[in-house]
């Protein structure tokens, strides 16, 4: 088997309005444009590492509709396998209602439809898939226990689990971080699992350390424009990396974009810490982009223009 990463995780339909601040309550503002891009954090990470010439398979769902259909072209346009995309049509592909103001933040809705329908017996059902991998990821954007099951299947073959608790949620059931070799989280989740208020970077080192102690090898903590954490099993000192300064367009995504490229230089046998480094300027270099997927630098322009930024 020569596919390396395997995706197990969201598909959704993103819908992004760009408007200068976003509405309060019973207001109604004017959006300057418009976009509809492929998305979902599974999706996004899986062609955040295929863009990085890396072999990634997805399994996910989506409906019998017209969204559906673009997102697995988009997915496989992008190289990633498709074949362990189902489709039901019981419901709706997931969309993502997203506006975005003019500073690059946004606020996101999202209905989870087909994503929803990622259980156990999908985990399962692809299993082979799984095993003859030598990554899984998940996120938090579908079903937890198709999650479980996914890493279930992944230890039992020796494959490195990868988590990205995203979005947050306050009950997420942590014991899933048994099964997981890999944590990557933002301030807020790393709060939700550890129970440490997320007030500044000595807080979130205490999260990635107490993270450790609930069983990753690594648990790495994001701190957007402030850089990213690194706690190991074994090493004493959190280490922390730096990110390149850039104009915020877009910042939606870019986390998914960090978590796929950092998947992708690990399989690809790079160290850690090269490859966190570089997988934060390469999610910097998604934000001065508009979308998700869509705003992802290819390998061959990152070589031509920021060579630097590879492992
Ligand atoms: O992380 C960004 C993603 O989250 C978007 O693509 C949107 O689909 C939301 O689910
Ligand atoms: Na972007």
């Amino acid at each position: 088997e020569n596919q390396k990463i395997v995706v197990f995780g969201s598909i959704v339909q993103d819908l992004v309005s760009y408007t200068d601040s976003f509405p309060r309550p019973g207001e109604s503002v004017r959006g300057h444009n418009f976009k509809l891009g492929s998305g979902g954090k599974g999706a996004n990470q899986a062609v955040a590492a295929a863009r990085l010439g890396i072999n990634v398979s997805m399994i996910g769902m989506v409906g019998e509709d017209m969204f559906g259909d673009s997102n697995i072209k988009d997915l496989s346009s992008n190289g990633v396998d498709t074949s362990c995309v189902g489709r039901t049509k019981k419901t709706h592909t997931a969309t993502a209602t997203i506006t975005v103001n003019k500073e690059g933040e946004n606020n996101i809705v999202v209905t989870l439809g087909a994503n929803l329908e990622m259980s156990p017996e999908i985990a399962d059902a692809n299993s082979s898939k799984i095993a003859g991998s030598k990554m899984v990821i998940c996120q938090g954007e579908i079903d937890e226990k198709g999650n479980r099951r996914a890493f279930e299947i992944a230890r039992s073959h020796g494959v490195t689990t990868f988590l990205n608790p995203a979005p947050g949620d306050p009950n997420m059931d942590k014991t899933i971080l048994e099964l997981v070799d890999i944590i990557c989280t933002n301030e807020n989740e790393a709060e939700f699992i550890t129970g440490i208020a997320q007030n500044n970077v000595k807080d979130a080192e205490k999260a990635a350390r107490a993270m450790l102690k609930m069983g990753p090898q690594h648990a790495i903590i994001t701190l957007g424009g402030k850089g990213v954490l690194l706690a190991s099993k074994g090493v004493d000192d959190v280490e922390h990396t730096a990110v390149i300064k850039v104009d915020a367009v877009d910042t939606t995504g870019a986390g998914d974009c960090f978590c796929g490229s950092l998947a992708a230089h690990l399989v690809a046998g790079h160290p850690i810490s090269a490859s966190i480094r570089s997988a934060a300027n390469l999610a910097a270099l998604s934000v001065t982009r508009h979308g998700t997927q869509s705003s992802y630098w290819k390998l061959d322009e990152i070589r031509q223009q920021y060579p630097e930024f590879l492992p």
